[in-house]
């Protein structure tokens, strides 16, 4: 969890990779459902480009399904889902009928004035969707993905006015998920604002592995 531009997308995929679990991202889900041009993708276009939620019961329905799929059998990382309380309650109850809880809630928090920085430096590549930063997390070369060598874009809603919006709703409408998951005693809060890539991934592992000592007890 976090605002927009916390670094979700860059911590989940550091995250997945250690763990050996699928990062399963609903906003890459729907950006790529709008590339295809699938029914999905149709229906996600403006509340997207608006910098708005998509439907609760249409992500809902997402999730069921995504974590059907195989590589999901053995645990998987959400990155920004849930994001509202009734996609929560939903997830509780998905979890409850496989008979599985959550292991930990990682929120992501920085100041508002270097989210805009980041939004706005970002670049995401065409192909492989890996996340850069024209200062934070530069290319190597221009322009190119340092991975697969596709080219860099900038999303559409980082773009300003959108930028705006997308972090009215998350204080609206997603902040109070922090209490909900403080309350079910599944909470890590990370300072993902003044520190390195690397570091904030060193800190949320080892809060990770502390979690995980006290639920095995
Ligand atoms: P989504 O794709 O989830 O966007 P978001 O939550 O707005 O988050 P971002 O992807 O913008 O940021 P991030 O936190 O992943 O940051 P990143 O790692 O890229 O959702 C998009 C849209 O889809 C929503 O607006 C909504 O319409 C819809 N949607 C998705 N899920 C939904 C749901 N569950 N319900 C309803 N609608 C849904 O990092 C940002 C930049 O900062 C990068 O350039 C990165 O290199 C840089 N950076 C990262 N960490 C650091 C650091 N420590 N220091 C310096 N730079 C850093």
């Amino acid at each position: 969890m976090g605002p927009p531009g916390a670094g979700k997308g860059t911590q989940a995929k550091l995250l997945a990779k250690t763990y050996g679990i699928p990062q399963v991202s609903t906003g890459d889900i729907l950006r790529q459902a709008v590339k295809d041009e699938t029914p999905l993708g149709m229906k996600a276009k403006t509340y997207l480009s608006k910098g708005e939620l998509v439907p609760d019961d249409i992500m809902i329905g997402i999730i069921k399904d995504r974590l059907q799929e195989p590589d999901c059998q053995k645990g998987w990382l959400f990155d920004g889902f849930p994001r509202t309380i009734w996609q929560a309650i939903a997830l509780d109850t998905i979890l409850a009928q496989k008979d599985l809880q959550l292991d930990a809630v990682v929120n992501i928090y920085v100041q508002q004035e270097e989210l805009i920085k980041r939004l706005s430096g970002r670049r995401v590549c065409k192909n492989c969707g890996e996340t850069f930063h024209v200062i934070f997390n530069p290319p190597v070369q221009d322009q190119i993905c340092d991975k697969c060598g596709g080219p860099l874009y900038q999303r559409e809603d980082d773009k300003e006015e959108t930028v705006k919006r997308r972090l009215e709703v998350y204080q609206n409408r997603t902040k109070p998920l922090i209490d909900y998951y403080w309350e079910k005693d599944l909470l890590i809060s990370v300072d993902g604002g003044t520190h390195s890539i690397e570091d904030v991934f060193k800190h949320i592992c080892y809060d990770l592995s502390l979690k995980m000592k006290v639920k095995e007890g």
